[in-house]
């Protein structure tokens, strides 16, 4: 056999080759004491001198070659034998880790989703507030009592009037983290005329202490529809639909009467959570009747319109809806807590 046919040959056979065993028989074919080329050595002897140093340094040089190839090969199987040999490409691969949405994006997104079923716009609002806008707009002036349901975090400004509070018309420069999504009642309403129904969906912060129910950072989803003769009836029917469709069952809803200054009257909604041990209920939101006074700051005709408000506990509606006892779950960062949703 011609020496580059040796070569071409070798090399074809070798790469496929994936086992130690196969390999061995690969190096006696072609290197082995009966190989091709050690006949062709042994043919160099009868030849005379100029062509033996010849075709002797050919067949060399095919020696060399192939011992290449040969170690090449065992370099790497030693390197990838295990898996190489066991190699099943019918076996199902592994799945990629994905992440998903957090719990309470879900059901953000479900409680937006029912409200825009029956006819609600969604709008947004900043989360950083003037006092303006986060109080006294809504009939929370300083020093009212009512100011101490929403502990403040307050921005230090360098400013002393902010000019963005200039021109909304506020005359406090103070910005402080919204307390709670109502503001957006009147940002909406300076900008639009009735009739219309909305929800604000939005994180709202308050310094106060955690615990199983409070934390310091939470979500609301206000609502507010005003029009003509629109009532408590509307409101009380339109909250059975929303959380009804959430839950995907019927709710036993408690409307208790409360107080917030930019409503009247106001009202506190609790939701029955049945247990093994005992029924108990849970404040989810509170509402009421827009105060005149509210449309008159906005320059509305206060006798021409009614409307109601809300401000729904996003958190409140994930714990009862995934058995979750203590909100603080929420924000831990816990991988176990999340991977179960
Ligand atoms: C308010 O924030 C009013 N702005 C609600 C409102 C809107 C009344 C429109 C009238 C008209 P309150 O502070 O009660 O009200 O909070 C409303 C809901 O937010 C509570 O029922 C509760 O579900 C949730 N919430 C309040 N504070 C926290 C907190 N620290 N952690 C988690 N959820 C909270």
């Amino acid at each position: 056999m011609e020496l580059n046919q040796i070569k071409a040959e070798a090399e074809k056979e070798i790469s496929p080759i994936i086992s130690q065993k196969d390999l061995e028989n690969w190096r006696v074919k072609y290197l082995g004491r009966k190989s091709e080329l050690s006949l062709f050595f042994d043919s160099l002897k009868s030849l005379p001198f100029p062509l033996r140093k010849k075709q002797g340094n050919k067949a060399n040089q095919t020696r060399q070659f192939l011992l290449v190839l040969y170690q090449q090969k065992r370099k790497n199987l030693e390197k990838n034998q295990p898996d190489f040999e066991f190699f099943d490409l019918t076996r199902p691969g592994e799945k990629p880790k994905k992440g998903h949405l957090h719990p309470l994006t879900m059901v953000l997104r479900e409680i937006v989703h029912s409200f825009e079923k029956i006819g609600f716009e969604v709008v947004e609002g900043p989360e950083i507030e003037t006092e303006y806008y986060n109080f006294d707009a809504l009939r929370i002036p300083e020093n009212h009592p009512a100011r101490d349901m929403w502990d403040t975090f307050w921005l230090k400004s360098k400013v002393k009037l902010s000019s963005r509070a200039q021109v909304e018309g506020s005359q406090k420069s103070k910005m402080l983290l919204r307390t709670h999504t109502s503001p957006m009642q009147i940002r909406y309403m300076e900008k639009h005329q009735p009739p219309f129904r909305i929800i604000v969906p939005g994180k709202c912060f308050r310094f106060e202490a955690t615990d199983a129910l409070h934390e310091f950072q939470f979500h609301q989803v206000e609502g507010l529809m005003v029009g003509e003769n629109i009532s408590l009836a509307n409101f009380k029917f339109i909250i059975r639909e929303v959380i009804e469709d959430i839950f995907k069952h019927q709710v036993e809803l408690r409307f208790r009467p409360s107080y917030f200054p930019f409503v009247t009257p106001g009202l506190e909604v609790d939701i029955k959570i049945k247990s093994k041990v005992n029924d108990e209920w849970l404040e989810i939101m509170g509402a009421g009747m827009i105060h005149p006074q509210l449309f008159k700051n906005v320059g509305y005709e206060a006798n021409q319109w009614q409307g109601f408000a809300f401000g729904l506990g996003v958190e409140r509606i994930a714990m009862i809806k995934y058995g979750i006892d203590d909100i603080r779950l929420f924000f831990s960062s816990d991988i176990r807590f999340l991977e179960q949703f």
